[in-house]
This record gives structure tokens, sequence and C-alpha cells, in this order.
């Protein structure tokens, strides 16, 4: 049941001029919190009412009564997160949105940018017995994202940057065609997890059904309500027929969704 909390910021960790990593006091959230599911935040000051909308935030890490979120400076809204400080409080509601399916017996996990946060936290409440592949893309080496958390659960990582200043020059696409050809493993309890820019998504969904293999997308549509009342958020789907014909609002039916679900022809990203 989600939650809407005043949490303490306990940490707002400066990873580059623009990249920050944000731990919030939020047991509440932390104790039921599954992989793919996010926050919405108020960035301003209690006293304040601008911006007036949440921001959304995969969570990245939910430990010790705490949760985790990095996010990258996008826009006015994450400008003035960036400016809160450690023992203010912070208007949080969650956890919301539906979580990623359970992990397969052998798994590969492809993040770019700041779509890696989710997938850390798949890794994290994985039981021993699965496999996981991570793959990472970002556009430079001070760009990645997660690699150190992967790490710190023991799951294997490969890097692509755009710049070739870390790993494969090139897109984390060529890492998953490469692991997917030769893993051999298609159709034998593979699955494929992704989060990122559209652009890649689509390449991953496209790859994934060429191969076989199903795979999970999380999408990051713009979310003004983030509690399924203001169709702000809506993506096209195949074949749908309920409420809300064929659309799918990613604040609630979403972030995840099955690959073969979405009508990508018909998706550009702007749904508000
Ligand atoms: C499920 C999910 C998970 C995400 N996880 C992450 C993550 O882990 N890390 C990360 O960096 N980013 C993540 N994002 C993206 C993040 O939510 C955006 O980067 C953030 O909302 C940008 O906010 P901004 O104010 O800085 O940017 P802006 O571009 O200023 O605003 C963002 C959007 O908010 C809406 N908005 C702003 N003001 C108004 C207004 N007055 N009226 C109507 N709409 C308005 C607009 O749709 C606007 O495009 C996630 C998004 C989703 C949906
Ligand atoms: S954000 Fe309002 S319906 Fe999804």
């Amino acid at each position: 049941m989600p939650q809407r909390i005043l949490a303490q910021i306990i940490e707002q960790r400066e990873l580059t001029p623009s990249h920050y990593r944000l731990r919030l006091a939020a047991p509440e959230i932390a104790q039921t919190a599954k992989a793919g599911q996010y926050v919405h935040v108020l960035p301003r000051a209690t006293h304040s009412f601008d911006p007036l909308l949440r921001r959304a935030f995969s969570i990245m890490r939910a430990a010790e009564d705490a949760i985790d979120i990095l996010y990258r400076i996008e826009g006015r809204g994450t400008a003035l997160l960036a400016r809160r400080k450690a023992g203010e409080t912070i208007d949080v509601l969650g956890p919301l949105g539906l979580p990623f399916a359970p992990l397969t017996t052998h798994n590969i996990l492809v993040g770019g940018g700041v779509g890696v946060p989710p997938l850390v936290l798949l890794a994290a409440q994985a039981v021993p017995e699965v496999r996981i592949q991570a793959l990472i893309g970002a556009r430079a080496a001070t760009e990645i994202i997660g690699q150190e958390d992967f790490r710190d659960y023991d799951v294997p990582v490969e890097v692509a940057t755009d710049d070739g200043s870390a790993g494969h020059q090139g897109l984390v696409t060529d890492l998953l065609e490469r692991q997917l050809s030769q893993s051999g493993l298609t159709g034998q309890g593979l699955t494929v997890f992704a989060c990122g820019p559209l652009p890649m998504l689509r390449v991953v969904a496209a790859m994934s059904q060429r191969y076989k293999v199903p795979c999970q997308v999380s999408l990051e549509e713009n979310m003004p309500c983030g509690v399924g009342v203001c169709n702000g958020c809506v993506v096209p789907v195949l074949g749908a027929g309920d409420d809300y014909g064929n659309y799918r609002r990613i604040c609630v039916d979403g972030p995840v969704l099955w690959a073969n679900e979405v009508n990508w022809g018909h998706y550009s990203g702007d749904s508000c």
C-alpha cells in the first residue's frame, strides 16, 4: 500500500555536477518496495507550492529503513531537488507502480543512463540461485551508474560508452546482441529486463523479439498525478480492451510492461 510520508534526507551525495544520489529515511517504503517500483517526490521546500507537481524516481536501494534514488538534473524540479540538504524533510509518495516480474534462471539487465537504478534493486532482491548479467550504457565513463552496486551484489557487469572512455565504445545494445547471439540460452529460462532512453528500449524490445527472449521494459513517462486519475502518462499498447482502450496508464499499470505489449509504432514518448 503506498504511503505519503515526510522523509528526512539522510544524505544528498553529488556524484557528478548533474547526478545525485539521495538517501531518505523511509521505513514504510523501504520495507515493502519491490524492484521496478518508484516514488513520487515533491522537490520543493514544505512552505512552497513551486513546483506544483511531483517528480517520479525509481527506487534504487531499499534497506535498513531507508531508500536511495539516483537522479540526473533535467529541469526545474530536479534542480530544486539537488538543493535540498541532509536533515531537511521531503514529501514522498510510494512505493508506486507495478514491479518487474520475478527473475528467471538466466537474466540480462540492460540499463541506459538514469535507467539503471531500478535494475540495481532487481539485482539486490535476487535469490542466489538465479544468474544475472548486467549491461550498462552511458555517455562517458563519468556517467556510468550502478557499476559498483552490481559488483557489491556479485553481478558481472559490462559497460558501453558513447565516447569509448570506458568499456565498449558504442551502444549498450551492441553488448546485448553479443550476449544473445553467443550465450546459447535463448529459450532456456532467459529473460531481458531493460530501463533507459526510449530509443534504447525500442532496440532492446526488437532484439529480444528477434531472439525469441521474453523482455520487460520499464518506461519513463512524465507523471503528473502518479495515481491513475489524470491520464497524463498513457502509453499505446497492442490488443488491450480495458477501460483505457489501447492505452495503459504507466503510473499504475506500469511502469514495467512486457515489451511485446507496447505498440512501439505508435509510441513517441511524449504523452503529456
Ligand atoms: C517511473 C519513473 C522512474 C524514473 N526514475 C528516474 C530515476 O531513477 N532517475 C532519474 O534521473 N530520472 C528518473 N525519471 C525521470 C524523472 O522523473 C524526470 O527526469 C523528472 O521528472 C524531471 O523533472 P524536472 O522538473 O527536472 O524536469 P522538467 O522537464 O522541468 O519537468 C518534467 C516534467 O514534469 C512535467 N511538468 C513540469 N511542470 C509542469 C507543469 N507546470 N504542468 C504540467 N506538467 C509539468 C512536465 O511533463 C515536464 O516535462 C523517472 C521517471 C519515471 C516516470
Ligand atoms: S500520472 Fe496521472 S494517470 Fe498516470
